[in-house]
């Protein structure tokens, strides 16, 4: 529907921002359950994420997600933290509550979603996790939180693993990719193998560590089956793209502002389509 003056707008904040997929998955999520809701994004510039915020407070946006690189900023602007979003000091959802603005962090709550979805419970599995940044930091804690039995932290930037693997407590320990041979999921959350970087085409995990029984977990979705995953594939272990994580986040988050079940399969419908727009 075409939006009138009774409209609520939700919006992301980035940038860069013009290849972001949230207004597709979202706008398709509100026509299809009929709300009278719509979703924009906005090119915000480095340093203006409180602003930002401001303008969601003035404009009483109806929610906001937010990416980089203002998820530290926001942050620390708004009224109140969700438990998570304060042990990773980054925001990458805001949602109203009596009130108040809430900043949450949904990316690893979806990521363990996706993983259950596609490979079955977390709880009790060795885990590594490739990557240190502020993907890999949601995927750790929400794997820790979720009841993996260990989480190893391999990142190119040691003290970057240190940090993150101290977010998973007593089942967090820093590694080496070789480590990746005894561990039950293997997870990417590097940009290594995402298109149109330098990286595009290459693996942060050598295809002899990976084997059958193994669960491979790629967070990039940009292309839909990267070199790791291939890689997953012939090695006869299960393969799970980065696309499920992006629409589950996406979908606690709609639920966050909506109060609504998100209907999955029309997210995930219009985030591949909008991937096929782009490639
Ligand atoms: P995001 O917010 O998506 O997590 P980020 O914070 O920039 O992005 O993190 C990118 C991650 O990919 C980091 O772990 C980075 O390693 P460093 O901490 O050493 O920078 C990792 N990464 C990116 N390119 C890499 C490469 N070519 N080789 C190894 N690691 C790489």
């Amino acid at each position: 529907m075409s939006p009138t003056a009774t409209t609520r707008t939700a919006a992301v904040i980035g940038n860069p921002v013009r290849h972001s997929l949230s207004p597709a998955i979202n706008n398709a999520a509100f026509a299809s359950l009929g709300l009278d809701w719509t979703y924009v994004a906005f090119d915000v510039a480095p340093g203006l994420g409180a602003a930002a915020l401001d303008a969601m407070r003035a404009l009483h946006l109806g929610g906001l997600s937010v990416t980089m690189p203002h998820k530290a900023d926001v942050a620390g602007a708004v009224d109140r933290l969700a438990p998570n979003a304060a042990l990773l000091g980054a925001v990458n959802c805001v949602a109203w509550d009596r009130g108040e603005l809430v900043g949450h962090n949904t990316d690893g709550r979806g990521f363990v979603d996706s993983l259950t979805e596609q490979a079955g419970r977390v709880d009790g599995r060795r885990c590594l996790v490739a990557g240190a940044g502020g993907a890999a930091r949601a995927v750790v804690l929400a794997l820790a939180e979720a009841g993996a039995a260990e989480v190893v932290v391999v990142n190119r930037t040691r003290s970057k693993a240190v940090s993150a693997s101290e977010l998973a407590g007593s089942v967090g320990r820093v590694g080496r990719i070789a480590d990746a041979r005894d561990a039950e999921i293997v997870v990417n959350a590097t940009s290594i193998g995402m298109a149109g970087t330098a990286a595009a085409g290459s693996t942060p995990v050598p295809e002899d560590l990976l084997r059958p029984g193994h669960v491979v977990a790629d967070l990039v979705y940009h292309p839909l089956r990267t070199s790791l995953l291939e890689a997953a594939e012939r090695s006869g272990a299960t393969a799970i793209g980065g696309l499920g994580m992006l629409v589950h986040q996406a979908a606690h988050q709609f639920e966050l502002w909506t109060g609504e079940v998100p209907p999955l399969d029309i997210m995930t419908a219009a985030a591949r389509s909008a991937i096929g727009a782009e490639a």
